[in-house]
């Protein structure tokens, strides 16, 4: 344990980094150098990556790669994604590659509508309190115009203001539920600049409000913040194609259909499985919405309460057997962007946008959509024919040659033993045991 530190955020990055490596590290110089190792050689990128956050001592690396190969909608797109799981990029490019020749995925957006809300106190009579809403409604709608004028010109704005009652939950409580249209942005600096205005528009005409009483007058605002579940800011993409083109090696292709649309049914009635069945369908989605800039907690959040929206977690993808076809579809919540945040100072999130030929936020939506959608056939397909283990341990094993501090030459013997053995942590160290004993 070290000592409470004062006015730390005050203190020069090499001070910093003086005071970690001194406090918290066992070797000063060797966690310095390290820092200083993962700065990058350009300052002014340096500088920019400084100033993303506070007390930034070094950069994080992920790695960022690419998944080609993807028919979206009659065009190939090729998908950037920042992640450390050895299998993922992998597993969608081989997706991706299954269903080139299969039609590709289709998608479509459901809505664009994003949320956000003003949470209140009003100790009084809500007949009176709806009136003086309906009243005041024009006036909300005026005080925000200079913040709403651009995004109005471009074709967004406020979709609505309505006033909820939730007072039977907690006494006195209600909302002014805001709906928006944000357009290319993710909207969460608009969005709360408004929530913020209405907040205080609604306290100002609440306390003039001539048929409030004293009390009503008095109306207490608790917080004003957008909402991070969207469920009208939906997209579906999916797959689909004769059952006779599915076949696996081993398996043939109308049992690998059923078993598939079992696995998805298992999802999707029974939570433990639905959570590791959505978390694969994540490892798509993250990689690609960290790879563009975009707030993949916020994603997150939102599209994990979508699969629980009808009261019990399930699934977010569906699978059926529609006479000789088999279909494969996901449908999710996601609020994002591609202008605004990062989208123009990351270097690495614009050269995504660029690879992925500076799409519109509807157009990421899809990509988004697909690249889980993508995601969870491969953890299937390898789920119900193989196991994953195989491809997994496969990818993982150069990971564990690096564990092992393997050398060049060992590496390219093992990955060559590899090809036709079993990988697992004892018979990787067997095999290279025996190497180095030669
Ligand atoms: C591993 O990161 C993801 C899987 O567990 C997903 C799944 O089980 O569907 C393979």
């Amino acid at each position: 344990m070290n000592a409470p530190v004062e006015g730390f955020s005050k203190l020069s990055k090499a001070q910093k980094i003086d005071w970690i490596a001194n406090n918290c590290t066992k070797d000063a110089k060797a966690t310095k150098q390290l820092l200083e190792r993962y700065w990058n050689a350009d300052e002014a990128v340096q500088k920019l990556h400084d100033e993303f956050i506070e007390n930034t001592l070094s950069n994080y690396y992920l790695p960022f790669a690419v998944a080609p190969n993807f028919l979206i909608d009659g065009e190939l797109r090729t998908i950037p994604m920042a992640i450390e799981e050895s299998s993922v990029v992998a597993a969608a490019s081989k997706a991706a590659k299954f269903w080139l020749t299969r039609g590709g995925f289709k998608t479509e957006i459901l809505g664009t509508e994003k949320v956000g809300q003003v949470h209140f106190i009003f100790k009084g009579d809500s007949k009176t309190l709806s009136a003086f809403f309906n009243e005041i409604h024009a006036e909300l709608l005026k005080s925000v115009s200079a913040i709403t004028e651009n995004m109005e010109k471009r074709g967004g704005g406020i979709n609505a203001i309505e006033l909820r009652d939730w007072s039977d939950k907690i006494e006195g409580y209600f909302q002014l539920h805001c709906t928006f249209e944000t357009l290319d942005a993710m909207g969460a600096n608009f969005i709360n600049s408004c929530l913020e205005q209405f907040a205080t528009t609604l306290k100002e005409e609440a306390s003039i409000y001539p048929n409030f009483t004293e009390e009503e007058r008095n109306l207490e605002v608790v917080m004003s913040i957008l909402s991070n579940y969207v469920p009208n800011c939906l997209v579906k993409a999916e797959v689909s194609c004769p059952i006779s083109e599915l076949g696996d090696n081993d398996m043939a292709a109308r049992e690998f259909a059923e078993k598939f649309v079992r696995a998805v049914d298992i999802a999707n009635v029974e939570p433990f499985r639905a959570v590791t069945h959505n978390k694969g369908i994540m490892n798509g989605i993250d990689a690609v919405v960290l790879a563009t800039g975009n707030d993949f907690r916020a994603v997150e959040a939102g599209i994990h309460a979508y699969a629980a929206k009808n009261g019990q977690y399930s699934s977010l993808t569906h699978a059926a057997i529609e006479g000789d076809r088999f279909k494969f579809w996901i449908e999710i919540p996601l609020a994002l962007g591609t202008v605004g945040g990062l989208t123009t100072l990351h270097p690495l999130v614009k050269l995504a946008l660029e690879i992925l030929q500076h799409p519109s936020a509807k157009e990421l939506m899809r990509i988004v959509a697909v690249a889980g959608l993508a995601q969870n056939f491969a953890a299937i397909k390898s789920l119900v024919t193989t196991g994953i283990q195989k491809g997994h341990m496969k990818m993982h094993l150069l990971n564990m040659l690096n564990q092992m501090g393997a050398t060049e030459e060992e590496k390219a013997q093992m990955v060559d033993y590899f090809k036709h053995n079993t990988v697992s942590n004892a018979s990787v160290k067997e095999a290279m045991e025996k190497i180095r004993a030669k």
